[in-house]
């Protein structure tokens, strides 16, 4: 049994969310950040991200005592005998991760250790940095002239942004990777009412563990590659990869989640994660083909949906096959329920149809302070939308960039009654033709069968 507090250093994403659940674990939180207006708005059950449940269990834990938030890392370091890292790893130029700040604090921890820790890496780190930590320490501790003993453990996170309360209270598996049978049971008694709950536990080596966390991530968005690229053959041979990937998804090796369709992936893991993997393995002397394939189909989805658009409505002139027209665009984010818009397929599609000429209108309900943030350079080629009614006014074509659930009922006598022609892009596969075009409203989805334009009519 672990004695004293649980520091979490970091009140980013993965940091907010591990300890504000730990917390409701019933464990006894110092959460640690060196930005004070933060930790005093955290304090005060602030949330400075959107996170559905996160504020709730924030306020909950507060009042109950069991979180509170510090610019103080040594008082945070001395009182707790478990230490997570929990810091940003933002990517450098060449696709490695920066692990600059993680490092910082393994030397904070060696710096006031004062007896028996666990450090936990709890960021997304690259391999073999569970093993820089333990350098770090123990060249703190030298420096000191102490002997104190410490285990590192590897706990990677699998949270969904939008999703990473319930994911973290409710994990496929925890992954906990350390040779210390100490370290071990400190950890099973942090997760215990994971572990009473069942849920699995993979305790393997510090490496191991960091590997799980890149290949998982590398597999999903393979996946998505994988489906993505099924739908641009399912178009050329009247096949329709909804239907593909559902019969695919029957068959329980293969199973139907993430095999969804759609502009390619976004977010700030799957691109990170993908090519940091690529070059880790580089630097080892292999060539991760298919995960750098899945990539590449992944960047190449984006420019699809975007050439989709344009051959649809273009003129066929380069440059100005849009010119003169307005496109009404559903959905900015990445994913619905964020307002996060790092490398959405907004940020390659919007500019491609603005350098035809086209002129857009967009909504997205949490993302559009960040989206013009992003396409600030097309400031005023883009009109940013009250709802998704005014987005659709006098537009040439629809589309549904962001499966939100609000633009899931679309009302679409509404759509046909205010767009100047009756076109609706569907990149999420959200509808299908059967339901959209009888109102006659051309209808066209990713991976769907070219159907003839006989449907569509102008009003
Ligand atoms: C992902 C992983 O799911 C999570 O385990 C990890 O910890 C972080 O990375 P996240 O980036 O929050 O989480 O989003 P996720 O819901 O996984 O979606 C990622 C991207 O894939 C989104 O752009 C989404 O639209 C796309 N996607 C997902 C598809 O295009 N098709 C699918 O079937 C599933």
């Amino acid at each position: 049994m672990y004695k004293n507090k649980i520091s979490i250093v970091g009140t980013g994403y993965v940091g907010l969310v591990s300890g504000v659940c730990l917390a409701d674990f019933g464990n006894s939180i110092i959460n640690v950040d060196i930005d004070e207006e933060k930790v005093a708005k955290l304090n005060q059950g602030e949330v400075p991200i959107y996170e559905q449940g996160l504020k709730e269990l924030l306020e909950r834990n507060l009042k109950d005592e069991r979180i509170s938030f510090t610019t103080d890392s040594q008082e945070a370091m001395e009182e707790s005998e478990v230490i997570f890292i929990a810091v940003g790893t933002p990517p450098n130029d060449d696709g490695t991760a920066d692990i600059s700040s993680v490092l910082k604090v393994a030397r904070q921890v060696g710096k006031y250790m004062d007896g028996y820790r666990v450090v936990v890496n709890k960021s997304t780190v690259p391999i073999g940095t569970g093993r820089k930590v333990a350098e770090v320490i123990e060249e703190e501790l030298e420096k000191r002239g102490e002997n104190y003993n410490f285990d590192v453990v590897s706990n990677p996170e699998f949270l969904r942004e939008g999703r990473a309360v319930n994911d973290f209270t409710d994990p496929d598996r925890v992954v906990i990777g350390t040779e210390s049978e100490e370290a071990q049971e400190i950890m099973t008694e942090i997760y215990r009412p994971l572990f009473l709950d069942d849920v699995p536990f993979v305790f393997t080596n510090l490496e191991t563990a960091e590997t799980i966390k890149y290949a998982s991530n590398a597999f999903l968005a393979s996946k998505i590659s994988f489906i993505n690229e099924m739908s641009r053959l399912c178009e050329q041979v009247n096949a329709d990869v909804n239907e593909v990937a559902q019969a695919m998804g029957l068959d329980s090796r293969i199973s139907h989640r993430f095999l969804r369709a759609g502009p390619g992936y976004g977010g700030s893991c799957f691109p990170k994660d993908t090519r940091a993997i690529v070059s880790m393995a580089e630097e080892a002397g292999i060539d991760l083909e298919l995960i750098k394939t899945g990539i590449q189909v992944n960047r190449e989805q984006k420019e699809y949906m975007a050439d989709k658009i344009i051959n649809e409505l273009g003129s066929g002139e380069e440059g100005s096959q849009l010119a003169g027209m307005t496109i009404g665009v559903l959905g900015l984010s990445f994913k619905p329920e964020t307002d996060d818009m790092r490398e959405s397929p907004a940020l390659t599609i919007l500019p491609r149809l603005i350098k035809e000429g086209a002129a857009i209108q967009a909504f997205d309900p949490e993302a559009m302070k960040n989206a013009a943030e992003c396409l600030d350079e097309y400031e005023r080629d883009i009109v940013y939308c009250a709802n998704e009614y005014d987005v659709m006014k006098n537009v040439d074509a629809v589309v549904l960039l962001t499966e939100w659930n609000q633009f899931r009922r679309l009302d679409f006598e509404r759509l046909k009654r205010v767009v100047n022609q009756p076109v609706f892009f569907d990149l999420r596969n959200v509808y299908n033709e059967k339901e959209v075009a009888p109102r006659g409203i051309r209808y066209i989805g990713v991976g769907r069968a070219a159907r003839p334009a006989e449907k569509s009519e102008k009003i």
